[in-house]
């Protein structure tokens, strides 16, 4: 980390030579305000979001003469959190910023500032649910940069092609992706699939799981009370669903996807369906990219017309560091990045959903982020995050270790839900917390 301290070195030297003329002198410079003292801040991106910061960061480090190294973690949010949290216990000093994960903030919550002692009321242009996600015990610890709501993308030309409306349940998608998926093989692509999500063993899974689950009335794993709730015939019948589509809707390696993995196969025009989040959609519409123009987007479908709507909801945020030595202006930097002007940049740089609530209203968002309207962030579904507190992590493991299995074929639905039941029980059992 570089800081430039100036002028503030040598008065040892100097303390028993100074004559009172000199003295005067001194004091009179001591009171004219110190030149700027540049830090370089260090913060942590996820790889994807790389060149959008880049481009955000660079008007605050020209306001500033401060400056930003930024180092990228990883694309799955599970790999994220042992990195930080490794970093943060050992009380690292290196790394000033955190880009933290909805879903975990509250297990590096101990070692994150309490940003409310700089911040001066300006949570209170957020929407009022996000910053409750990230306020721990109290304490605000992480602006957010960003929420997040599950949403299906399509290939808008193929489903065109044959004449298909728009699948809003999951067994119309399954209809609609196959009907497809036949005519398109029968035509000569042999490499094409129905639809493709975040199924390998990591928090994608859990979100996409609780999609399905939660559609089709299977409740939240873990209900608002704390109550585990897993077992129950409507998960069962969802998971028997998604499990069935393991090698005919889905091609077999959706179970080793991440977001980019599934990004980049549909990408490539290899699916009719991608259940994924709203970054993806520049790289869909990039010069490069063979499906640009040919896409759309729609919610994350219902299991019945009148059912809940499923998108989970997440997002991510920024936090400073309890060890880091530029706390104020690592501050500054988060209410920069995660305030209406920075946060509309990123937003619209890197197609994000924004917290701050009047850019809802901004007409430049609405246009360029389809998924920046209503019914796309409200209607989502919470993870059992707030419930299970500091035990989360081990419940979304255990969960989505169990869904692989099945969708793997190697438990039956009904008796992985059965044993995670009983795992999460006992895991409960002296509280969440
Ligand atoms: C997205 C969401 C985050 C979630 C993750 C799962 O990044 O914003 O909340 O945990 O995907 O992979």
């Amino acid at each position: 980390m570089r800081r430039i301290d100036r002028g503030r070195s040598g008065s040892a030297l100097f303390r028993t030579a100074i004559t009172p003329l000199f003295a005067c002198i001194l004091a009179v410079l001591a009171a004219v305000p110190a030149p700027a003292v540049a830090v370089e801040l260090t913060m942590y991106c996820n790889p994807s979001q790389l060149d959008a910061l880049r481009s955000v960061i660079a008007d605050w480090e020209e306001t500033t003469g401060n400056s930003v190294r930024l180092l990228t973690a990883h694309d799955s949010s599970s790999e994220v959190l042992p990195l930080y949290r490794k970093l943060l216990e050992d009380g690292n000093q290196d790394i000033d910023i955190y880009n933290v994960d909805q879903a975990w903030t509250a297990m590096v919550a101990p070692n994150l500032v309490d940003l409310r002692a700089y911040m001066a009321g300006l949570e209170k242009l957020h929407l009022p649910g996000v910053i409750d996600n990230y306020t721990i015990g109290g304490r605000l610890v992480a602006m957010p940069q960003f929420v997040d709501a599950g949403v299906m993308f399509y290939r808008k030309d193929l489903l065109d092609k044959y004449n298909l409306p728009l699948p809003f349940t999951w067994s119309r998608l399954v209809d609609c992706a196959n009907t497809v998926v036949a005519a398109e093989r029968a035509s000569g692509d042999a490499d094409i699939w129905g639809l493709v999500f975040q199924g390998a063993r990591y928090e994608g899974l859990t979100c996409c799981a609780l999609e399905w689950i939660y559609a089709h009335g299977g409740g939240t794993i873990v209900d608002e009370d704390g109550a585990v709730t897993i077992n129950n015939p409507d998960a069962v019948a969802a998971l028997r669903m998604a499990a069935d589509w393991i090698g005919t809707l889905c091609p077999p390696d959706v179970l080793d996807m991440n977001e980019e993995a599934s990004r980049k196969f549909f990408q490539g025009g290899r699916a009719v369906f991608l259940r994924n989040w709203p970054y993806v959609w520049p790289y869909l519409q990039a010069g490069d990219s063979p499906v640009r123009g040919r896409v759309g987007v729609m919610p994350v479908p219902k299991g019945t017309p009148n059912g809940p709507s499923p998108g989970v909801s997440g997002g991510w945020a920024l936090a400073v560091s309890k060890h880091s030595r530029y706390r104020e202006t690592a501050a500054d930097l988060v209410f920069y990045l995660t305030g209406p002007l920075g946060q509309k940049k990123f937003c619209l740089t890197d197609n994000h959903i924004p917290s701050v609530t009047s850019l809802f209203f901004d007409p430049k968002i609405r246009r360029a982020i389809p998924m920046a309207v209503q019914e796309f962030f409200t209607a989502t579904v919470a993870r059992p995050v707030r419930q299970t507190g500091g035990k989360y992590d081990r419940v979304t493991t255990a969960f989505y270790e169990t869904v692989h299995d099945i969708l793997s074929k190697q438990v039956a639905p009904e008796d992985g839900v059965k044993t995670l039941e009983t795992e999460l029980t006992r895991l409960g059992q002296d509280g969440w917390n």
